[in-house]
Protein backbone atom coordinates (compact mmCIF):
# COMPACT_ATOMS: atom_id res chain seq x y z
CA UNK A 1 0.00 0.00 0.00
CA UNK A 2 1.14 3.83 -0.92
CA UNK A 3 0.85 6.24 1.42
CA UNK A 4 -0.53 9.68 0.36
CA UNK A 5 0.50 13.07 1.53
CA UNK A 6 -3.02 13.04 3.38
CA UNK A 7 -2.22 9.83 5.24
CA UNK A 8 0.39 12.25 7.42
CA UNK A 9 3.65 10.90 8.74
CA UNK A 10 3.86 7.19 9.79
CA UNK A 11 3.98 7.24 14.01
CA UNK A 12 6.38 4.67 15.40
CA UNK A 13 5.16 2.99 18.30
CA UNK A 14 7.00 1.67 20.92
CA UNK A 15 6.67 -1.35 23.58
CA UNK A 16 5.01 -0.01 26.88
CA UNK A 17 3.49 -3.13 28.04
CA UNK A 18 5.26 -6.51 28.59
CA UNK A 19 3.77 -9.59 27.16
CA UNK A 20 3.96 -11.41 31.05
CA UNK A 21 1.93 -8.18 32.37
CA UNK A 22 -0.82 -8.30 29.80
CA UNK A 23 -1.37 -11.93 30.23
CA UNK A 24 -1.61 -11.67 33.62
CA UNK A 25 -4.33 -9.03 33.17
CA UNK A 26 -6.38 -10.43 31.06
CA UNK A 27 -6.10 -13.87 32.71
CA UNK A 28 -6.60 -11.88 36.05
CA UNK A 29 -10.28 -10.95 34.93
CA UNK A 30 -10.83 -14.58 33.78
CA UNK A 31 -9.76 -15.75 37.31
CA UNK A 32 -11.83 -13.11 39.32
CA UNK A 33 -14.63 -13.32 36.60
CA UNK A 34 -14.64 -17.34 37.29
CA UNK A 35 -14.60 -16.95 41.13
CA UNK A 36 -17.46 -15.32 41.02
CA UNK A 37 -19.74 -16.56 38.35
CA UNK A 38 -18.63 -19.90 40.37
CA UNK A 39 -19.79 -18.56 43.58
CA UNK A 40 -22.91 -17.71 42.48
CA UNK A 41 -23.30 -20.74 40.21
CA UNK A 42 -23.78 -22.44 43.75
CA UNK A 43 -22.35 -24.94 46.00
CA UNK A 44 -21.67 -28.02 43.48
CA UNK A 45 -19.28 -25.58 41.53
CA UNK A 46 -16.65 -25.49 44.21
CA UNK A 47 -13.81 -27.41 43.17
CA UNK A 48 -14.04 -24.81 40.07
CA UNK A 49 -14.16 -21.93 42.88
CA UNK A 50 -11.33 -23.37 44.13
CA UNK A 51 -9.34 -23.54 40.68
CA UNK A 52 -10.28 -20.13 39.64
CA UNK A 53 -9.24 -19.14 43.08
CA UNK A 54 -5.55 -20.60 42.85
CA UNK A 55 -5.23 -19.47 39.21
CA UNK A 56 -6.14 -15.54 40.70
CA UNK A 57 -3.47 -16.29 43.60
CA UNK A 58 -0.91 -17.52 41.75
CA UNK A 59 -1.51 -14.36 38.81
CA UNK A 60 -1.42 -11.60 42.19
CA UNK A 61 1.88 -13.48 43.18
CA UNK A 62 3.40 -13.17 40.24
CA UNK A 63 2.44 -9.32 39.82
CA UNK A 64 3.86 -8.25 43.21
CA UNK A 65 7.26 -10.34 42.10
CA UNK A 66 6.82 -8.92 38.63
CA UNK A 67 6.98 -5.25 40.57
CA UNK A 68 10.02 -5.45 41.71
CA UNK A 69 11.66 -7.18 38.93
CA UNK A 70 9.33 -7.20 35.57
CA UNK A 71 10.94 -4.02 32.74
CA UNK A 72 10.10 -0.03 33.94
CA UNK A 73 6.57 0.16 32.90
CA UNK A 74 5.31 -2.30 35.67
CA UNK A 75 7.96 -1.85 38.15
CA UNK A 76 6.09 -0.30 41.12
CA UNK A 77 9.14 2.20 41.64
CA UNK A 78 8.57 3.34 38.24
CA UNK A 79 4.51 4.38 38.99
CA UNK A 80 4.16 4.78 42.82
CA UNK A 81 5.20 8.42 43.78
CA UNK A 82 4.05 10.22 47.02
CA UNK A 83 1.28 11.55 48.05
CA UNK A 84 2.30 15.10 46.78
CA UNK A 85 1.91 13.64 43.47
CA UNK A 86 -1.10 12.94 43.45
CA UNK A 87 -2.65 15.58 44.78
CA UNK A 88 -0.71 17.92 41.73
CA UNK A 89 -2.67 15.12 39.18
CA UNK A 90 -5.85 15.53 41.24
CA UNK A 91 -5.44 19.64 40.80
CA UNK A 92 -4.25 18.83 36.82
CA UNK A 93 -1.09 20.39 37.13
CA UNK A 94 1.04 17.19 36.32
CA UNK A 95 0.66 16.34 32.53
CA UNK A 96 -0.78 12.74 32.44
CA UNK A 97 2.53 10.55 31.79
CA UNK A 98 2.16 9.16 28.05
CA UNK A 99 2.62 5.81 28.89
CA UNK A 100 2.84 3.91 32.33
CA UNK A 101 0.41 4.71 35.12
CA UNK A 102 -0.79 7.80 36.18
CA UNK A 103 -0.04 8.61 39.81
CA UNK A 104 -4.05 8.40 40.62
CA UNK A 105 -3.85 5.35 38.78
CA UNK A 106 -1.21 3.38 40.47
CA UNK A 107 -2.76 4.16 43.90
CA UNK A 108 -6.41 2.20 42.11
CA UNK A 109 -3.45 -0.11 41.42
CA UNK A 110 -1.61 -0.77 44.73
CA UNK A 111 -5.04 -1.12 46.23
CA UNK A 112 -6.83 -3.57 43.58
CA UNK A 113 -3.85 -5.67 44.27
CA UNK A 114 -4.08 -5.50 47.84
CA UNK A 115 -7.35 -6.49 47.77
CA UNK A 116 -7.41 -8.95 45.01
CA UNK A 117 -4.35 -10.71 47.87
CA UNK A 118 -6.33 -10.56 50.47
CA UNK A 119 -9.22 -12.45 48.90
CA UNK A 120 -7.17 -15.29 47.51
CA UNK A 121 -4.76 -15.34 50.67
CA UNK A 122 -8.32 -15.31 53.02
CA UNK A 123 -10.25 -18.38 50.62
CA UNK A 124 -7.29 -20.75 51.17
CA UNK A 125 -8.70 -20.79 54.96
CA UNK A 126 -12.29 -20.38 54.31
CA UNK A 127 -14.90 -22.67 55.13
CA UNK A 128 -18.80 -22.28 54.68
CA UNK A 129 -19.39 -24.31 57.17
CA UNK A 130 -21.06 -26.97 55.72
CA UNK A 131 -19.03 -29.32 52.81
CA UNK A 132 -16.26 -27.18 51.13
CA UNK A 133 -13.38 -25.50 52.21
CA UNK A 134 -10.10 -23.57 51.44
CA UNK A 135 -7.04 -26.13 51.60
CA UNK A 136 -5.18 -24.15 54.20
CA UNK A 137 -8.50 -24.70 56.86
CA UNK A 138 -7.03 -27.66 58.72
CA UNK A 139 -4.00 -25.49 59.74
CA UNK A 140 -6.09 -22.63 61.66
CA UNK A 141 -9.54 -22.92 64.12
CA UNK A 142 -12.45 -23.43 63.06
CA UNK A 143 -13.12 -19.81 64.62
CA UNK A 144 -10.49 -18.54 62.90
CA UNK A 145 -11.55 -19.96 59.85
CA UNK A 146 -14.84 -18.22 60.41
CA UNK A 147 -13.05 -14.96 60.71
CA UNK A 148 -11.55 -15.21 57.51
CA UNK A 149 -14.52 -16.69 55.96
CA UNK A 150 -16.05 -13.50 56.87
CA UNK A 151 -13.20 -11.31 55.39
CA UNK A 152 -13.45 -13.09 51.99
CA UNK A 153 -16.86 -12.28 52.42
CA UNK A 154 -16.74 -8.37 52.94
CA UNK A 155 -13.81 -8.12 50.83
CA UNK A 156 -15.61 -9.70 47.82
CA UNK A 157 -18.06 -6.70 47.85
CA UNK A 158 -15.37 -4.20 48.22
CA UNK A 159 -13.60 -5.95 44.99
CA UNK A 160 -17.40 -5.23 43.21
CA UNK A 161 -17.13 -1.97 44.09
CA UNK A 162 -13.56 -1.94 42.91
CA UNK A 163 -14.25 -3.38 39.18
CA UNK A 164 -16.59 -0.88 38.61
CA UNK A 165 -14.97 1.86 39.34
CA UNK A 166 -12.32 0.30 37.49
CA UNK A 167 -14.24 0.11 34.19
CA UNK A 168 -15.67 3.68 34.45
CA UNK A 169 -12.60 5.17 34.93
CA UNK A 170 -11.10 3.02 31.78
CA UNK A 171 -14.41 4.18 30.07
CA UNK A 172 -13.74 7.76 31.34
CA UNK A 173 -10.16 7.89 30.21
CA UNK A 174 -10.49 6.29 26.55
CA UNK A 175 -14.27 7.58 25.78
CA UNK A 176 -13.83 11.01 26.92
CA UNK A 177 -10.30 11.83 26.80
CA UNK A 178 -9.23 9.31 24.00
CA UNK A 179 -5.99 8.13 25.66
CA UNK A 180 -6.31 4.26 23.99
CA UNK A 181 -5.55 2.80 27.73
CA UNK A 182 -7.38 -0.52 26.19
CA UNK A 183 -5.86 -0.42 23.08
CA UNK A 184 -2.20 -0.10 24.58
CA UNK A 185 -2.83 -2.73 26.92
CA UNK A 186 -3.87 -5.17 24.51
CA UNK A 187 -1.11 -4.52 22.17
CA UNK A 188 1.24 -3.05 24.56
CA UNK A 189 2.74 -0.20 22.14
CA UNK A 190 1.93 3.42 22.49
CA UNK A 191 2.91 5.90 19.64
CA UNK A 192 5.81 8.38 20.99
CA UNK A 193 7.09 7.39 24.15
CA UNK A 194 10.44 5.58 25.06
CA UNK A 195 9.16 1.87 25.08
CA UNK A 196 11.24 -0.77 27.11
CA UNK A 197 13.71 -3.32 25.25
CA UNK A 198 12.15 -6.62 25.99
CA UNK A 199 9.55 -8.40 28.09
CA UNK A 200 11.71 -10.61 30.51
CA UNK A 201 9.52 -13.28 29.34
CA UNK A 202 11.91 -16.38 30.28
CA UNK A 203 12.28 -14.30 33.88
CA UNK A 204 8.07 -14.21 33.91
CA UNK A 205 8.11 -17.97 33.16
CA UNK A 206 10.44 -19.30 35.87
CA UNK A 207 8.46 -16.70 39.03
CA UNK A 208 5.09 -18.87 37.79
CA UNK A 209 6.29 -22.08 38.26
CA UNK A 210 8.18 -21.39 41.02
CA UNK A 211 4.91 -20.06 42.56
CA UNK A 212 2.79 -23.46 40.73
CA UNK A 213 5.16 -25.42 42.78
CA UNK A 214 5.24 -23.41 45.91
CA UNK A 215 0.95 -23.45 45.94
CA UNK A 216 1.18 -26.83 45.29
CA UNK A 217 3.61 -28.54 47.55
CA UNK A 218 2.16 -26.02 49.96
CA UNK A 219 -1.22 -27.33 49.27
CA UNK A 220 -0.03 -31.16 50.02
CA UNK A 221 1.71 -30.46 53.36
CA UNK A 222 -2.13 -29.23 54.53
CA UNK A 223 -3.70 -31.36 57.04
CA UNK A 224 -6.05 -33.42 55.88
CA UNK A 225 -9.31 -31.58 57.58
CA UNK A 226 -13.21 -31.90 56.78
CA UNK A 227 -15.88 -29.18 57.32
CA UNK A 228 -17.73 -30.70 59.89
CA UNK A 229 -19.82 -27.61 62.38
CA UNK A 230 -23.23 -29.39 62.12
CA UNK A 231 -22.87 -33.04 61.34
C1 LIG B 1 -10.24 -13.61 43.31
C2 LIG B 1 -10.50 -14.77 43.83
C3 LIG B 1 -11.79 -15.10 44.58
C4 LIG B 1 -13.02 -14.49 44.55
C5 LIG B 1 -13.45 -13.28 43.74
C6 LIG B 1 -13.87 -15.23 45.47
C7 LIG B 1 -15.20 -14.91 45.74
C8 LIG B 1 -15.96 -15.54 46.69
C9 LIG B 1 -17.28 -15.15 47.10
C10 LIG B 1 -18.06 -13.97 46.51
C11 LIG B 1 -17.68 -16.00 48.08
C12 LIG B 1 -18.99 -15.95 48.86
C13 LIG B 1 -18.78 -15.31 50.20
C14 LIG B 1 -20.00 -15.49 51.08
O1 LIG B 1 -21.07 -14.99 50.68
O2 LIG B 1 -19.86 -16.12 52.13
C15 LIG B 1 -16.63 -16.97 48.29
C16 LIG B 1 -16.68 -18.01 49.18
C17 LIG B 1 -15.69 -18.94 49.37
N1 LIG B 1 -14.50 -19.00 48.70
FE1 LIG B 1 -13.82 -17.64 47.35
N2 LIG B 1 -13.14 -16.26 46.03
C18 LIG B 1 -11.87 -16.22 45.50
C19 LIG B 1 -10.82 -17.06 45.77
C20 LIG B 1 -10.91 -18.19 46.59
C21 LIG B 1 -9.83 -19.13 46.84
C22 LIG B 1 -8.38 -19.04 46.32
C23 LIG B 1 -10.31 -20.10 47.64
C24 LIG B 1 -9.57 -21.30 48.17
C25 LIG B 1 -9.64 -22.45 47.63
C26 LIG B 1 -11.70 -19.76 47.93
C27 LIG B 1 -12.53 -20.48 48.77
C28 LIG B 1 -13.77 -20.09 49.19
C29 LIG B 1 -14.55 -20.75 50.21
C30 LIG B 1 -14.12 -22.00 51.01
C31 LIG B 1 -15.74 -20.03 50.33
C32 LIG B 1 -16.87 -20.31 51.32
C33 LIG B 1 -17.86 -21.10 50.63
C34 LIG B 1 -19.17 -20.40 50.58
O3 LIG B 1 -19.48 -19.55 51.43
O4 LIG B 1 -19.89 -20.73 49.65
N3 LIG B 1 -12.03 -18.60 47.28
N4 LIG B 1 -15.59 -16.67 47.44
C1 LIG C 1 -12.32 -8.57 36.87
C2 LIG C 1 -12.07 -7.48 36.19
C3 LIG C 1 -10.77 -6.72 36.22
C4 LIG C 1 -9.76 -6.70 37.13
C5 LIG C 1 -9.68 -7.46 38.46
C6 LIG C 1 -8.74 -5.79 36.63
C7 LIG C 1 -7.55 -5.50 37.27
C8 LIG C 1 -6.59 -4.63 36.81
C9 LIG C 1 -5.34 -4.35 37.47
C10 LIG C 1 -4.88 -5.00 38.78
C11 LIG C 1 -4.68 -3.44 36.72
C12 LIG C 1 -3.31 -2.87 37.01
C13 LIG C 1 -2.33 -3.51 36.06
C14 LIG C 1 -0.97 -3.58 36.69
O1 LIG C 1 -0.78 -4.50 37.49
O2 LIG C 1 -0.10 -2.77 36.40
C15 LIG C 1 -5.50 -3.11 35.58
C16 LIG C 1 -5.17 -2.22 34.58
C17 LIG C 1 -5.92 -2.01 33.45
N1 LIG C 1 -7.13 -2.61 33.14
FE1 LIG C 1 -8.12 -3.93 34.26
N2 LIG C 1 -9.13 -5.28 35.41
C18 LIG C 1 -10.37 -5.83 35.13
C19 LIG C 1 -11.12 -5.64 33.99
C20 LIG C 1 -10.75 -4.84 32.94
C21 LIG C 1 -11.49 -4.68 31.71
C22 LIG C 1 -12.80 -5.42 31.40
C23 LIG C 1 -10.80 -3.79 30.95
C24 LIG C 1 -11.09 -3.24 29.58
C25 LIG C 1 -12.25 -3.16 29.05
C26 LIG C 1 -9.62 -3.39 31.69
C27 LIG C 1 -8.67 -2.52 31.23
C28 LIG C 1 -7.54 -2.16 31.91
C29 LIG C 1 -6.56 -1.20 31.41
C30 LIG C 1 -6.64 -0.45 30.09
C31 LIG C 1 -5.57 -1.09 32.37
C32 LIG C 1 -4.33 -0.18 32.30
C33 LIG C 1 -4.68 1.15 32.87
C34 LIG C 1 -3.54 2.13 32.71
O3 LIG C 1 -3.07 2.30 31.57
O4 LIG C 1 -3.12 2.71 33.71
N3 LIG C 1 -9.62 -4.04 32.91
N4 LIG C 1 -6.66 -3.86 35.65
Amino acid sequence: MTLSPADGPATATALVWDWPLRVFHWALVLAVAGSFATHYAGMEWFDWHRRCGYVAAVLIGFRLAWGFVGPRYSRFSSFLRGPRAVIEHLRGRQPYPKAGHNPVGAVSVLVFLASLALQTGTGLFANDEIANAGPFYGWVTQETSNRLTGLHDLNSTALIVLIAMHLAAIAWYDGRRRLGLVRAFWTGRKAGVEGIRASRGGLALVIVVALIVALTLAIRAAPEASVNVYF
